[in-house]
């Protein structure tokens, strides 16, 4: 899959201004990979794209806070799955695989756009350690933003408990 150098290249794309986003990637990543873990993911492409999506999820961040000021919503998205596709061009990466990482870097904070198991380990991931950063407001929680996967909800568990 290539995840060393996948990470390697979102160091280098976040660069030391952004060190909290490479912190924050790197949390969503481990986050990402206990889940494939914890629910038992059998299939390659599923682990390999939630994995890398974990690692590309952010990457439009910098250029969208600095074209539009903000780093919600469409912008964001639209901006990272340009950069994701860059990037994925340089790894060896199967391009079924590379089509559904821009597909879910596109889409990253559109609930509505779930469409399967990959998806939902990038999301939930990204929930939990949005969460533990204190990104999410918890008075609207779970109404605006819940858990797709048994797994999250459980690992949710676990961390609420230890705050
Ligand atoms: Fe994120």
């Amino acid at each position: 899959m290539g995840k060393e150098r996948a990470i390697g290249l979102m160091k280098e794309h976040f660069g030391p201004n952004n060190a909290k986003w490479i912190e924050h990637t790197m949390k969503v990543v481990s986050y990402a990979e206990k889940i494939v873990e914890m629910e038992n993911i059998r299939y390659p492409f599923i682990r390999d794209v939630a994995i890398l999506s974990a690692i590309f999820h952010d990457v439009g961040i910098p250029i969208a806070e600095k074209k539009y000021g903000n780093r919600e919503g469409r912008n964001q998205e639209m901006e990272g799955a340009i950069i994701a596709r860059n990037l994925l061009n340089k790894l060896m990466v199967r391009e079924d695989i590379k089509e559904r990482i821009i597909y879910i870097v596109a889409h990253h904070h559109s609930e509505d756009a779930i469409d399967g198991p990959d998806f939902e380990i990038l999301w939930d991931a990204d929930l939990l350690t949005n969460i533990e950063e204190g990104r999410i407001d918890m008075e609207k929680y779970p109404e605006e933003k819940g858990f797709r996967t048994k797994s999250g909800e459980i690992l949710y568990k676990v961390i609420h408990k230890s705050h």
